[in-house]
């Protein structure tokens, strides 16, 4: 029997790359080897597969059966290449035609009884699918949806290695997937409007600004302002993701693991606890995952009690912040996973949480402050757009009802000031770099000299100067306004006024 050959894919952060399966049973003393994975990823793969076959009710060849993953300087990782391993076994041995496997995409972890269990990274397997050629992408049926998002390839879901078999030998059909919807917006987030919040007006518009032009934000106040409160209702604020987006987003969840079997349609949100590892946030581990920062890909990551975190644990959002993407060094070689996120951050301005409170006196020294406020290192401040102060309410403002404004009529807002940035540049503003930059956010005389003034008054950095740049371009996008006025300005430079810049 010659050498049988099935076309597999493997995950290398969170795009596909092509493995080839092939598989030689030659006459010999029986065995079962494979190489070109890891040492114990390839004693579990023989197992499952031995006993998937078996238990499928077709004959493991007793014969000297040897697999090679190619190419062999490929890092390989998880249990997806079982499916083809054992179809090109079948194949081998005769079990199945040879060329009923063809150029098909295979991939899939096997149970022990013979049914397939869903796979991570999907979605990116049809992409990579299409790319290498593949006419069709046979997987298992928890995975099609999603996968199907990627046009012009073929996805069949299938249950078990018999009904793949039964597929690829023509003697079944199987329908080819397309793409799930999920719920909308609307409904998602009924129960947390921005109209239970009562005041905090300048906070409720920072967040619309920083929803609108994908800006970071801290918010600083006493325990019980409503902090927490605000930040858990950016999910309804957000606009809606461009398909691209959409596209980007699936696939980083579903590397890791947290795919909804469908293409994701709304902004990520997520709040990982104070007490986040490093590789938790940033990602990593020894079958590495993307961590909660790419989790949070365009969307909003949300870090509540912010000098709680190590600060070891925050430095490795300043690579993110700054390029979009987080680097993982390993053993082997350097991964990187997207990572564009809008940080909200929120924190009590000292220990006891009441410096500056207007009616209860705070009990802190100036270094208890100090060394509080110094958690957050300087240049993790510098990328910082938007400083809030969120002041405790007066009994009267927090009994005061109604009038406070639905989150349907923010995100209206926020949705046209994005659309305009998409149209204009083909991403948000907070992206904006270098002539780009310069080009879009060109200001005339007064606003000019507006900023003259504040660059010498606040000592702003060069960043920070830009930050003020593309957060006046949000605020006029929001007014509609083609050209930043000198209002615009003057708002992007209230969200600077912060003693925690003063260090
Ligand atoms: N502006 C507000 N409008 C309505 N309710 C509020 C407001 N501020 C606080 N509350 C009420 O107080 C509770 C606590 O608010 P929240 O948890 O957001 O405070 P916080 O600012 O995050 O405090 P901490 O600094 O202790 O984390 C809320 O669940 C809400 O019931
Ligand atoms: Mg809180």
């Amino acid at each position: 029997m010659a050498v049988c050959r099935a076309r597999s894919l493997t995950l290398a952060g969170i795009d596909a790359l092509p493995v080839e399966v092939e598989v030689d049973v030659s006459a010999g003393l029986p065995g079962f080897s494979i190489v070109g994975l890891p040492d114990t990823a390839v004693q579990e793969a023989r197992e499952r597969v031995k006993v998937a076959i078996s238990n499928s009710g077709y004959k493991f060849p007793t014969k000297k059966v040897i697999v090679n993953l190619a190419p062999a300087h490929l890092r390989k990782e998880g249990s997806a290449f079982d499916l083809p391993i054992a179809l090109a076994v079948l194949a081998a041995s005769g079990a199945v035609p040879v060329e009923s496997l063809g150029e098909a995409g295979l991939v899939g972890e096997l149970s022990l009884d013979g049914g397939l269990r869903g796979i991570r990274g999907a979605l990116s397997m049809a992409e990579g699918a299409r790319r290498e050629g593949m006419p069709r992408l046979v997987l298992p049926e928890s995975n099609a949806n999603e996968a199907a998002a990627i046009g012009d390839v073929g996805v069949y879901g299938v249950r078990t290695l018999r009904e793949a078999v039964d597929f690829l030998g023509g003697r079944t059909s199987v329908e080819p997937a397309s793409v799930g919807e999920n719920g909308r917006v609307e409904e998602e987030f009924q129960d947390s409007d921005f109209a239970d919040v009562a005041g905090q007006g300048f906070a409720k518009r920072a967040l619309e600004v920083a929803a609108a032009g994908g800006h970071n934000v801290l918010m600083s106040g006493p325990p019980g302002s409503g902090k927490t409160m605000l930040a858990r209702r950016m999910p309804g604020i957000l606009p809606p993701l461009t398909t691209q987006e959409s596209i980007e987003v699936t696939k980083v969840h579903s590397a890791a693991g947290e795919g909804r079997g469908t293409l994701i349609r709304t902004r990520p949100f997520r709040a990982p606890h104070h007490t986040i590892s490093t590789s938790g946030l940033a990602g990593g581990g020894s079958n590495p995952r993307p961590g909660e920062v790419s989790l949070a890909h365009h969307g909003v990551l949300f870090l509540d009690e912010f000098p709680e975190f190590s600060r070891t644990t925050l430095e490795v959002l300043r690579q993110p912040l700054e390029d979009g993407h987080v680097t993982i060094s390993r053993v082997a070689a350097t991964l990187s996973y997207p990572a564009r996120v809008t940080l909200v951050c929120s924190m009590n301005p000292c220990p006891c949480g009441y410096a500056g409170d207007r009616r209860r006196a705070c009990r802190c020294s100036a270094g208890q402050i100090e060394r509080y406020q110094s958690r957050i290192s300087g240049p993790l401040l510098d990328r910082l757009d938007l400083f809030v102060d969120v002041p405790r309410l007066t009994r009267e403002e927090l009994r005061e009802t109604g009038a406070a404004e639905p989150s349907q009529a923010i995100r209206e807002r926020v949705a046209a000031a994005r659309e305009i940035q998409t149209e204009r540049q083909g991403m948000p503003n907070s992206t904006l770099a270098g002539r780009r930059l310069r080009e879009v956010c060109a200001i005339g005389g007064d606003a000019e000299a507006l900023l003259s003034r504040a660059i010498d008054r606040m000592g702003l950095s060069g960043r920070g100067h830009d930050r003020v740049l593309r957060v006046a371009r949000t605020v006029a996008d929001i007014s509609g306004e083609k050209d930043i006025q000198v209002e615009h300005l003057a708002e992007a430079l209230n969200y600077r006024r912060s003693s925690l810049l003063e260090r």
